[in-house]
């Protein structure tokens, strides 16, 4: 048994924030950021959008995509590190949000790689004949968490959500994932959860990023992961239709996809307009290549996200 795409979707907040706005706002300039990330313009969440909302709008996509109603899903699983509340997870919301009642819903927290983690525990399920049908989703809000004084940050994450229906099939889907994790970075990047009660500690709870430390390392372990994903399967780098990479920095991706020989023509970029959404990075690029028609039913893709934890992950797929 496989876990096929079924369907995807995706949602992005209305709110453009440029880079034009950003100089304005911080000591940086559109040359700079354009230069040191690919990035232009980023979306941001409106005061009655969230988490919850993004996901279940881009879900409502991937499940009209997949042609599948809400009730015959067997799980939720959304990856997110920036919702609203600590519990009920987002998955519960977004379950109720769909109108269903007693699927199992719950959230995975891998950062960036959240999508990447989720789809593998989606795998799984579907593998084992645990599950039929999973609702997958990577949804954040990163700017909520970003000091808007910080220009390390505030430059960099945009908000959004992707989403994914993945069912069962005798046909090959995703061919393998691959998740790994790091704890022993955590001092590079993170955010606190604001759920202490000390005004200290409030002001102190913003995301913190050590940029130029984690570019180093994300450029070393997506290489390598990359590497390893195709050596898993005995197959060379010219036999992959698309790179479907997290949109963190164009400089990362690129690094990635010289790695694979592989032209930036093959490389699914939207970072330009959207900035670093976090775990809803690659579901938003996954989905707007495969709506646009670039990704055609057999062909082969590799997905791959960096992230805090550090936890980094890869999936090979065959649409
Ligand atoms: O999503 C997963 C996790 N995140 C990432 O993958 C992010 C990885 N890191 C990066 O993408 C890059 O490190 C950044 C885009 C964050 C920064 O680019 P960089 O080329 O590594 O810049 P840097 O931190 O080495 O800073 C270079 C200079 C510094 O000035 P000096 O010391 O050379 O005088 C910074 O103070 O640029 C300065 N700088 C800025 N200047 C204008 C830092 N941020 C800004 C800014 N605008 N926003």
């Amino acid at each position: 048994m496989f876990a096929r795409l079924a369907g995807t979707g995706h949602f992005l907040p209305e709110h453009i924030l440029t880079n034009a706005e950003l100089e304005r706002r911080v000591d940086t300039s559109d040359a700079w950021i354009r230069e040191r990330t690919g990035i232009r313009e980023r979306r941001v969440c409106s005061a009655d959008e969230s988490v919850v909302s993004m996901a279940t709008e881009a879900a409502k996509r991937a499940l009209a995509a997949a042609d599948l109603p809400a009730e015959h899903l067997d799980l939720i699983v959304v990856a997110t590190t920036s919702a609203d509340r600590a519990f009920p997870s987002a998955a519960c919301e977004v379950q109720h949000a769909l109108g269903i009642t007693d699927t199992p819903a719950f959230d995975v927290a891998a950062a960036c790689s959240g999508f990447l983690f989720a789809l593998s525990v989606a795998e799984k399920y579907i593998v084992s004949g645990a599950a039929k049908h999973v609702l997958v989703i990577g949804s954040d809000a990163l700017t909520r968490m970003c000091n808007p004084d910080d220009r390390n940050t505030i430059i960099l994450f945009g908000d959004g959500a992707g989403a994914a229906v993945l069912s069962a099939s005798t046909e090959p889907g995703i061919l393998s994932t691959h998740i790994y994790s790091a704890g022993e970075f955590a001092s590079l990047l993170g955010a606190d959860h604001p759920n202490r009660s000390d005004e200290a500690f409030q002001q102190e709870a913003w995301l913190y990023m050590r940029g130029r430390e984690v570019f180093k390392v994300a450029v070393e372990k997506l290489a390598e992961l990359v590497e390893h994903t195709l050596a898993f399967h005995q197959m060379k780098a010219t036999e992959l239709d698309w790179l479907i990479p997290h949109q963190a920095n164009y400089r990362i991706i690129q690094a990635t996809a010289r790695k694979l020989n592989m032209p930036m023509a093959q490389v699914v970029m939207t970072l330009e307009k959207t900035g670093n959404t976090s775990a809803a990075s690659v579901p938003i690029a996954l989905d707007v290549a495969i709506r646009d028609g670039r990704i055609q039913p057999g062909q082969t893709l590799l997905l791959e996200a960096f992230g805090g934890g550090f936890a980094w992950g890869s999936a090979l797929i065959r649409y």
